[in-house]
């Protein structure tokens, strides 16, 4: 035994020594009420989990994806009360009474949204892990904006990163899907 140990297990073993050994320290947790996908939901979480991992490890929901270390692909986009938002950098215990929207979220009845209707035509996704992401932030834009340019699409899409299509054919799901849009009933 080295005499550091030897220090250790002494120091521990001394009558009321109990007191200055230090106690692991529990993790704060807390109920998150939130609705996702337009299902109200109470789960408890730990304070520091993030968005993505509440998404896809406590709800279940797999689309939305983990693209990069934080902040700079937008892979895990999903929609907080209609506006886009990282979920890779946000705290699920910062949502308490949001409304949350995933990619899974988008489709009614089992059947795919005009813009996820649009990719899969359009070929706006190859390998598809950007798609959940860049589907998200078009489905914001496409919400505040049913009508919008070329530019404006871009812009928006500014922070989502393929590393597949080169962004020609994503840009054109958006149109297509901003063009069925305004032909749906
Ligand atoms: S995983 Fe969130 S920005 Fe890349
Ligand atoms: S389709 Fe593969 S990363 Fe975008």
């Amino acid at each position: 035994m080295s005499s550091h140990l030897a220090e250790r297990v002494s120091l521990a073993d001394a009558p009321g020594a109990a007191a200055s050994v230090p106690k692991k320290r529990k993790r704060a947790r807390s109920i998150l009420g939130v609705v996702v996908n337009g299902r109200e939901r109470e789960d408890v979480v730990p304070d520091g989990m993030l968005l993505l991992d509440y998404l896809r490890e406590v709800v279940g929901l797999t689309g939305t994806k983990q693209g990069c270390d934080g902040g700079e692909c937008g892979a895990c986009t999903v929609l907080v009360d209609d506006k886009p938002r990282l979920s890779c950098s946000t705290l699920a215990a910062q949502m308490e009474g949001r409304r949350i929207e995933t990619v899974e979220g988008l489709a009614h009845g089992g059947r795919m949204n005009a813009l996820q209707q649009a990719f899969h035509e359009k070929l706006g996704a190859q390998c598809g892990y950007c798609t959940p992401g860049m589907i998200t932030t078009a489905e914001a834009l496409l919400r505040r904006n049913p009508d919008p340019t070329r530019d404006e699409i871009k812009a928006a899409l500014g922070g989502n990163l393929c590393r597949c299509t080169g962004y020609v054919k994503i840009i054109e799901s958006v149109q297509a899907a901003a063009a069925a849009r305004k032909e749906a009933p």
